[in-house]
Parts: C-alpha cells; structure tokens; sequence
C-alpha cells in the first residue's frame, strides 16, 4: 500500500530580496486511494507544497523530509520521483514548442515504464483517453499547450494522468478556468484514474464545486505556510461561507525574512 508522507516540511525560496521561508513546518500523511483537499488563501504556499514534492529545483528545503513509501523523495531527482510514481498537474501548465502531445505522450510513457509501449495498445489508449476527456483528435498532433484555452491546459495535465499511471497525484487548481461540463469532465477522469489505481491525491483548490464530484475524504486549511486545521469535508463548506478571516494570518502570507548569512 503506498503512502506518502510529509514531515515538518520548511521551504525557502531565494528572491532578489533574499531569502524567505514559505513552507514553515508541514505535516501531512496520505496513503493510497485518499482525496486530500487544501485550501488558503492565495500567496499561503500551496503550490510551493506541490512543487517541492515534484522536485523544483527553485525550492530548497532546509527541514523536514518527505518519504514515498518509505524512501526518501527529496534525495531523488524529478526524473525518478516520477518513475517512483508522482505525479504533479500543474496550476499553469508550461507550453512545450515543437513537441507534439503525442510524442511528449509517448516519450514520458516510455522514459517511466523503461520500454516504449506496444504501438497498438498505445494508439488505442491515447485516443480512448482523449475520447474520454472530449479532447479533439487533432489536439494529439499540437504542440504540447502551445495556444491551448486555460481549460484545454487542464484537461492535457489529466490527459497525462489517465496515460501514465501514477501511484500519487497533486493537482493544483485543475478546476480553476474550467467552465461546468469540462469541470465534470475532468472530475470524472481524475476518478476514473482513482478506480483503476487506487491513486492518493492531493488537490488544491479554491472552490468546493470540484468537491462535488471529487468527494475528498480530507479538508486541510493551508495558511501562510502551513497546515492550519484539518477536518472533512464540511469544513470545505465553512470556508466557503466564512473565509479565512478567523485564521486571523497576522502577517504578510506565508513570508518571513530570514537573514542571509
Ligand atoms: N520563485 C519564487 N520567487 C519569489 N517568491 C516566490 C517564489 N515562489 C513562491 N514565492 C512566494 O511564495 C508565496 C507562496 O506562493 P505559492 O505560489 O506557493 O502560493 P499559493 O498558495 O499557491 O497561492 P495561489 O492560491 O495564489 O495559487 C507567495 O508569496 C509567492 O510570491
Ligand atoms: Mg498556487
């Protein structure tokens, strides 16, 4: 059974300014097949958190350890968390010119498995996958989300998802930009890979209307830096109703100075 676990995660960033602490002691345990959900208010380090779990290499992490069942992730390179079966749909997917979706498709597949896969199968899984989305056949031979709609971006992070099989996905703001029928496409993709995976997710959002269709079994209020309470999914509700208000964040979200040596 796969777990991934988060222990008094501090993150800095180095800026002009200097350096600031942005994650400052996250905890946080999700094994297979749970819906973790985060919410917070913009600038609390949400998507820090998903991106030091991928391994960007802007982040530096000065405390703390994350481990995948068991090992230790932070000493692994991007390329191997990915193979170890992370996944992170990104809140603004990059635009890759001249690589076409299928071969970006076709490249990843093989770089996780370690063998190309069979030509047959592959074709009819990518297209069965794209039908599912309501992605465009044509879309296969674009470049990957050179001139895609903010929605067409987020339906290719979970076109990626149905394909590559993670055992572990962060999505972060998938649902943002998503009008209501591809909202509900997505969502059902995201649980289809949860039924055909057992897949853990991590989902950052600001809306409970995702939390419709992708039932979380979790709810953590993530506020400048760290994980401020945790409840079900009522507590999605709450904040919805009452904001963030009674976390009282008393100073600038998620910074702290930290003098450089
Ligand atoms: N590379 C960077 N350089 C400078 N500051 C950064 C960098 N990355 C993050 N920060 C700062 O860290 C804080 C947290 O940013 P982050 O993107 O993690 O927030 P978030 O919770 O995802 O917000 P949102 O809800 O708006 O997406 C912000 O104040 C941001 O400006
Ligand atoms: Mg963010």
């Amino acid at each position: 059974m796969s777990v991934l676990e988060i222990k008094n995660l501090h993150v800095n960033v180095e800026t002009e300014q200097g350096t600031r602490e942005i994650l400052r002691g996250v905890d946080l345990t999700i094994n297979e097949g749970e819906i973790h959900a985060i919410m917070g208010p913009n600038g609390s380090g949400k998507s820090t958190l998903a991106y030091t779990i991928a391994g960007h290499p802007k982040y530096t992490v000065v405390d703390g350890e994350i481990l995948f069942d068991g090992e230790n992730v932070l000493e692994m390179s991007v390329d191997e968390r990915a193979r170890a079966g992370l996944f992170l749909a990104m809140q603004y997917p990059v635009e890759i010119p001249g690589v076409t979706v299928t071969n970006f498709l076709r490249t990843a597949k093989t770089a996780i498995d370690g063998e190309a896969p069979s030509v047959r199968t592959w074709v009819k899984d990518v297209r069965e996958s794209m039908a599912n989305l309501k992605m465009d056949k044509a879309f296969a031979e674009r470049n990957v989300n050179e001139g895609f709609s903010g929605g067409e971006k987020k339906r290719n992070e979970i076109l990626q998802l149905e394909l590559l099989k993670p055992k572990f996905a962060v999505l972060d703001e998938t649902d943002s930009g998503l009008d209501v029928d591809a909202l509900k496409i997505v969502s059902e993709g995201v649980n289809r890979a949860k039924a055909n995976t057992g897949l853990g997710v991590l989902l950052i959002t600001h809306y409970t209307r995702i939390l419709r269709y992708i039932k979380p079994d979790f709810v953590h209020v993530f506020v400048a830096g760290r994980i401020a309470e945790q409840g079900g999914p009522e507590l999605a509700d709450r904040l919805e109703e009452e904001g963030y208000d009674r976390y009282q964040v008393a100073e600038p979200a998620a910074v702290e100075s930290v003098p450089a040596e």
